[in-house]
């Protein structure tokens, strides 16, 4: 990595806690930066939120797409809060995003970070059990946005959600979750699917992750799974899964059901990529504003930081894997030494343990 390299991040913090982990994220990454000394962060922050818009009406301005492919990457906190519906904050917003700029996977990484307890009484014993990447289908499926509501309101109204499902849309989630398998140590893959009931969308889902897997025979170790029993494998059997590779909505469930088990959905990082990186691929926490805990100054920041890690990881493309796994370590060492918020069974402020993973960056590199 030439030692002049900037990268020029987006920011948006949006609502509640989002705000607050944006800031922290942003002084990690600036500290990571200034000690790493090779490359360095220019970060402009856009006021788009719930609050800006009951204020102006709009969420993002016109030219928003256009002004966000300016730039190597986003840095998104939450949107959403109770004022505004949430299917408004969405679809006016991140939604879009992921959606313009291609962002047609959404990796979710889980795990059981040190010092920290799962409830599961088997990851208690052994944190490793539960080591799982989900492969987020993020561009269609239920999300695709088709659909509508007819026949006025009331007792007459109708509405439907259409649930799109295209050869190629699969296609190319299903060769991302095969190649992220093979990079893995146990090169697993599970697919989830609700083909029984599902007859169309779904099936196509299966057959072409099997058309698909043949590429992959003898290399990852693949299999099925109906998403009802999914739940049942990961809370019973966590050690036999891997790599997950679900649909926009199976895998939105159930990567907040594995952020739970793995100790707090306060933890769990997620990268919205466009792999051809053409566009700025976005990054930001799995949670949502937590409008019940916004502003007191206790919402868990280390989700934010573990995407933050992971868009120095994307933006380096395999130069800056020793600064990301810095950044982890950090996290890492914080939560060992105790340094943890409530949610995490801990007493710390996020202002708290930004300032201990700050430290722990400091005295890594
Ligand atoms: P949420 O993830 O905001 O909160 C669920 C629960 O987890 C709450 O009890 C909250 O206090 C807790 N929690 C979440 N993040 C935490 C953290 N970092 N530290 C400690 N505790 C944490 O989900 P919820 O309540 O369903 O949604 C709230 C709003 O956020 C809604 O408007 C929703 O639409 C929006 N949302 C936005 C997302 C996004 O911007 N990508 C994703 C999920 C929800
Ligand atoms: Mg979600």
């Amino acid at each position: 990595m030439p030692s002049d390299t900037v990268f020029k991040v987006a920011a948006i913090p949006g609502d509640g806690i989002g705000v607050d982990i944006t800031e922290a994220a942003k002084e990690v990454l600036n500290k990571l930066a200034q000690c790493d000394g090779t490359f360095r962060f220019d970060f402009t922050t856009f006021d788009w939120s719930s609050k800006a818009y009951l204020e102006r009406g709009w969420y993002m301005p016109e030219d928003a797409i256009a002004t966000l492919k300016k730039h190597d990457a986003i840095y998104f906190g939450a949107v959403g809060w109770p004022s505004v519906p949430d299917h408004i904050s969405l679809w006016n917003m991140i939604l879009p995003i992921r959606k313009e700029l291609n962002q047609y996977v959404n990796v979710r990484p889980t795990r059981i970070l040190p010092g920290t307890k799962s409830p599961l009484v088997g990851c208690q014993k052994d944190p490793k059990q539960l080591d799982w990447i989900i492969v987020r289908e993020n561009s269609e499926g239920e999300y695709a946005g088709q659909g509508g509501t007819t026949h006025g309101h009331e007792n007459y109204a109708v509405a439907t959600e259409l649930a799109i499902f295209s050869y190629v849309g699969i296609e190319r989630i299903m060769r991302f979750a095969f190649e992220t398998a093979k990079q893995r140590p146990r090169k697993k893959l599970t697919m989830v699917t609700k083909s029984n009931a599902q007859r169309h969308g779904m099936v196509l889902w299966d057959k072409v992750f099997y058309t698909v897997a043949k590429e992959y025979e003898g290399v990852v170790e693949f299999d099925k799974m109906l998403v009802d029993a999914m739940t049942v494998r990961m809370v019973n059997r966590p050690d036999s899964l891997d790599v997950i590779v679900a649909t926009n909505l199976h895998a939105d469930i159930l990567s907040d059901l594995a952020a739970a088990l793995a100790g707090s959905i306060g933890i769990a990082p997620s990268s919205n990529l466009d792999p051809s990186r053409k566009y700025p691929s976005m990054f930001e926490p799995i949670h949502g504003s937590a409008p019940d805990i916004a502003g007191k100054g206790i919402a868990n920041p280390l989700g934010a930081f573990w995407s933050a890690a992971e868009m120095v990881r994307w933006l380096g493309a395999g130069k800056l894997d020793a600064q990301a796994d810095t950044l982890m370590q950090a996290i890492e060492n914080v939560t060992v030494a105790g340094v943890k918020t409530r949610d995490l069974g801990g007493d710390r402020g996020t202002q708290e343990v930004t300032k201990a993973v700050l430290d722990q960056v400091e005295r890594l590199i």
